[in-house]
């Protein structure tokens, strides 16, 4: 059975565990942490048969909500969690806003890209060589948004 709720502090252990299986510079329980302390920041997850899938870390701004991090762990990815936890928070915080998403993700992170690019995001923008790689590449970032609420199913 799926769980959709807002994160707590007992969940930022796992959180951190499926955010070091996802990105290569991941952050520790500290940094979510401190991610959460800061009252424009708000990260829900996911559970399947009681056991955390999956989780998202928004920051507000105005109208508007960036994604700070997504993530699914690997044993449970192309299972529609990410989809429907995106979709989930979208129902609970387009309520009343009048903005748009926001987020940047590497050019190179091809399945983040059609993961959103599915869900209906349109590219915004462009930063150039944004990301720096561990082997020194620097990478572009793709901006991407939607308006809120208009998600595609
Ligand atoms: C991107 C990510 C969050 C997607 O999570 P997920 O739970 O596997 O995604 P979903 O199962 O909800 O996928 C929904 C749709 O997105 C698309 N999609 C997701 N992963 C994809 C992939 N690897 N390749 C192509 N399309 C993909 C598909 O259209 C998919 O629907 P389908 O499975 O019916 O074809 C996951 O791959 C991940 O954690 N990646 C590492 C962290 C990361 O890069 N986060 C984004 C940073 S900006």
């Amino acid at each position: 059975m799926r769980k959709l709720r807002t994160v707590v502090s007992k969940d930022l252990t796992k959180l951190a565990s499926i955010h070091a299986a996802s990105f290569k510079k991941n952050w520790g329980q500290d940094a979510f942490a401190k991610l959460l302390e800061q009252t424009s920041n708000a990260a829900w997850l996911i559970e399947e048969d009681d056991e955390i899938a999956a989780f998202i870390v928004v920051m507000s701004s105005g109208d508007d909500l960036e994604i700070l991090t997504i993530a699914t762990h690997p044993d449970h990815r192309r299972k529609g969690l990410a989809k429907q936890l995106l979709l989930g928070v979208d129902g609970k915080q387009a309520l009343g806003l009048d903005g748009n998403w926001f987020l940047e993700v590497s050019e190179e992170n091809l399945s983040a890209v059609q993961f959103y690019e599915n869900l209906g995001f349109l590219k915004r923008g462009v930063r150039k060589n944004y990301y720096k790689l561990d082997d020194g590449r620097r990478v572009d970032a793709l901006v991407y948004g939607i308006k809120l609420g208009h998600l595609v199913c």
